[in-house]
């Protein structure tokens, strides 16, 4: 008997509602697989998608895990939506590093476009790239399209014609020009990453898709060494970048961004940069997704809250007009472990708040959406 399944022999069957940080069995007694993960809705069933996580390594040895509900709260276990490979030298070679997918629907293809962050077997997070697959079920199987870094060759809307000169001067200073001092800082701010990475194209690591009310779909990810986020529009059929990309916070080292539209504000919560430890939420809130985005303190609130309740964002559910925040509770020494909080998202003078909660029911969220 796995440790999980002796957990569960305890505490089967008497879950009742939402219990962040619990353990969360599915349809077979199973302690759900499926982190740094997203919920897809199609029709009246939802879709949860996320990595599958082994007992004692954080690669990937499996691949994107999916359930599915009617309502919220009791998934099913449908299998494996994107297999790792067999074949050495793939990019999703089993062992490699894929974290956070997502999956969202394009209208116009009638296929699920699945996005997420891939790092190449044996070489650590250096290869910071995106990957892509399709699907023509929600479950899938998913295709794997292809990986690699955003928009080589073009800047961001938002950094239109820096001094590439003065750039490059700087970044050929090493080691004089150290990291964290406030010149550095500055640099960083103009560009100087975007810029080396200018021909190869932008880092891409933490990462989430959104879909606007207008159909069009944003890639939004971790980029230029993790200290700056990005924002990248995609292509109609949701399988590329079209180029139309805007930096986001430079040098403000966020990650796991998840976002959401109230009332035609975009909201976007983040966290910082300290690998699987937790740490305090960010908000950010714009009136266009392109930006500006202003940074707001951490909407969380309760015991832990700075550390937002000892999890990290992943994804904000949308149902009609409530929200749930979804975050993870990192188990690097048992990653199958790792546990799930879901929490409703309230508004106070407008404002996101996320309240911790023992025990929830969510499906009150699914009878107004
Ligand atoms: C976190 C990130 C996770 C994972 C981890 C590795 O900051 O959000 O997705 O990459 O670092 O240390």
């Amino acid at each position: 008997m796995t440790f999980i399944a002796a957990l569960l022999s305890s505490t089967q069957f008497a879950m009742a509602g939402i219990r962040p940080g619990a353990v969360w069995p599915d349809n077979r007694g199973i302690h759900i697989n499926a982190h740094g993960g997203g919920v897809l809705r199609c029709g009246d069933t939802f879709y949860w998608f996320g990595e599958h996580k082994a007992d004692t390594t954080s690669s990937a040895m499996v691949g994107v895990t999916c359930y599915s509900s009617k309502d919220l709260e009791h998934w099913t276990y449908r299998g494996v939506a994107l297999k790792v490979s067999y074949a050495k030298g793939s990019d999703i070679e089993r062992g490699c590093i894929l974290e956070r997918p997502k999956v969202i629907y394009n209208k116009k293809t009638g296929k699920y476009v699945m996005w997420f962050h891939l790092e190449l077997k044996g070489q650590g997070y250096a290869a910071a790239r995106y990957g892509v697959a399709v699907a023509d079920k929600p479950e899938g199987p998913y295709t794997f399209l292809r990986s690699g870094r955003v928009n080589p060759g073009i800047w961001p809307v938002n950094l239109a014609n820096p001094d590439t000169t003065a750039l490059t001067e700087a970044m050929n200073r090493k080691p004089e020009l150290q990291w964290w001092t406030p010149e550095w800082m500055e640099y960083i701010k103009q560009g100087m990453l975007t810029w080396r990475d200018y021909d190869g194209g932008q880092m891409a690591r933490d990462q989430t898709v959104y879909v606007d009310d207008d159909g069009k779909a944003y890639h939004i990810y971790s980029s230029e060494e993790n200290l700056t986020l990005q924002i990248a529009e995609l292509t109609d059929d949701y399988t590329a970048h079209t180029g139309r990309y805007v930096r986001v916070a430079p040098g403000g080292q966020n990650e796991a961004p998840a976002i959401f539209k109230h009332n035609g504000t975009y909201w976007m919560i983040t966290s910082g940069c300290t690998g699987w430890a937790p740490n305090k939420a960010r908000m950010f809130k714009a009136s266009s997704i392109f930006g500006p985005w202003e940074q707001l303190p951490t909407p969380c609130v309760g015991p832990d809250a700075d550390k937002t309740f000892g999890g990290q964002s992943t994804y904000v559910l949308q149902l009609g007009d409530n929200f749930v925040f979804m975050a993870d509770i990192w188990r690097p020494e048992h990653p199958s472990d790792a546990r799930y909080i879901w929490l409703p998202i309230t508004f106070a003078d407008g404002v996101p708040v996320v309240k911790w909660t023992d025990e929830w029911d969510i499906t009150s969220l699914l009878k107004n959406r």
